[in-house]
């Protein structure tokens, strides 16, 4: 037996965690407590998390003193992971993790400091956007710092059924670029992106509205992050049509907003949720490693 079957086959055997799932007093998510993702989880375990994951869409697993290492082993368990394009902001030994941060050394910032500040889908400007993304929280602010997580089915649920109509068949581009010179005008420490940075992420054409490939239910799946235009349409009412779907999609009543607790690890599902940070006072510190899973195209 070779020594990753051994190891396989000793975590799906794994003694059971003891640990519960509770919903929040929000439209969308839940905590795990008492689950230590830096231990072994057996088959039943983790299909309990996955359930959680697909019926809550954002999990809050709590006091996570894990390292990296084990960050990385856990997000696996999903699907295999992302490397952003952004190499610049990777931890060193694990170009899986991208680092967010607003924090400078010696005047060069160790991570991305504006990530999330509009809202998005990761990756959703790539043909196969990201599955889900596991955000681990290393040193937090006093105050600010919240991440905001809106559901996208109860968004599409909630749409008038004449607009549900016009909207279904639309598809949109997504592109990385469309934000990211605004961005940069605005934090002069983003990267300037090299041509192979560039060609990585060439913008791709989603669904308005996606169906999750694995509780089948729809979604709006546009973003002011990186949704550009809607194919076919003229700009002037492409721009009019994306500004009300925009405005429709963040409404309070769709929205979890998220306060972090030291050790916190949160994993939320892309294909249902888009998320925003919130922001941090400069003077403070803010440092999280994330993860990102790669996922299908969507439908
Ligand atoms: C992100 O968009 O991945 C970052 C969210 C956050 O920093 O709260």
């Amino acid at each position: 037996m070779t020594a990753s079957i051994a190891l396989e086959s000793a975590t799906r055997d794994a003694p059971s965690q003891p640990f519960e799932i509770r919903r929040f007093d929000a439209p969308v998510g839940a905590e795990v407590v008492g689950l230590d993702i830096g231990r072994p989880i057996n088959d039943t375990d983790f299909a309990r998390i996955h359930r959680a994951h697909l019926d809550h869409h954002v999990l809050v697993f709590r006091d996570q003193r894990v390292s990296p290492a084990d960050h990385v082993a856990f997000s696996r368990r999903f699907g295999p992971l992302e490397i952003h394009v952004l190499h610049q902001f990777q931890l060193k030994g694990h170009p899986e993790i991208l680092i967010v941060s607003n924090i400078k050394e010696n005047g060069e910032p160790i991570g991305l400091g504006d990530a999330g500040v509009y809202w998005h889908s990761d990756i959703s400007y790539k043909e196969k956007p990201s599955l889900g993304s596991l955000l681990h929280a290393q040193e937090l602010p006093s105050e600010g710092g919240d991440t905001l997580f809106a559901d996208q089915h109860l968004a599409w649920e909630a749409l008038d059924p004449a607009l549900q109509q016009r909207i279904l068949p639309l598809k949109a581009e997504h592109s990385y670029l469309a934000k990211y010179e605004e961005l940069r005008a605005k934090n002069p420490w983003r990267p300037k992106l090299s041509q192979a940075q560039i060609d990585q992420v060439a913008p791709a054409v989603q669904p308005v509205v996606r169906t999750h490939p694995e509780t089948g239910r729809k979604a709006l799946f546009v973003s002011e992050h990186f949704t550009t235009r809607i194919v076919g349409l003229p700009q002037d009412e492409s721009d009019a049509l994306l500004a009300e779907l925009f405005a429709h999609s963040v409404k309070p009543e769709f929205v979890y907003r998220h306060t972090w607790a030291p050790h916190d690890l949160v994993f939320w599902d892309n294909r249902s949720l888009m998320h925003l940070a919130a922001g941090t006072p400069d003077h403070l510190r803010r440092k999280l490693y994330r993860t990102t899973i790669q996922g299908d195209t969507p439908f």
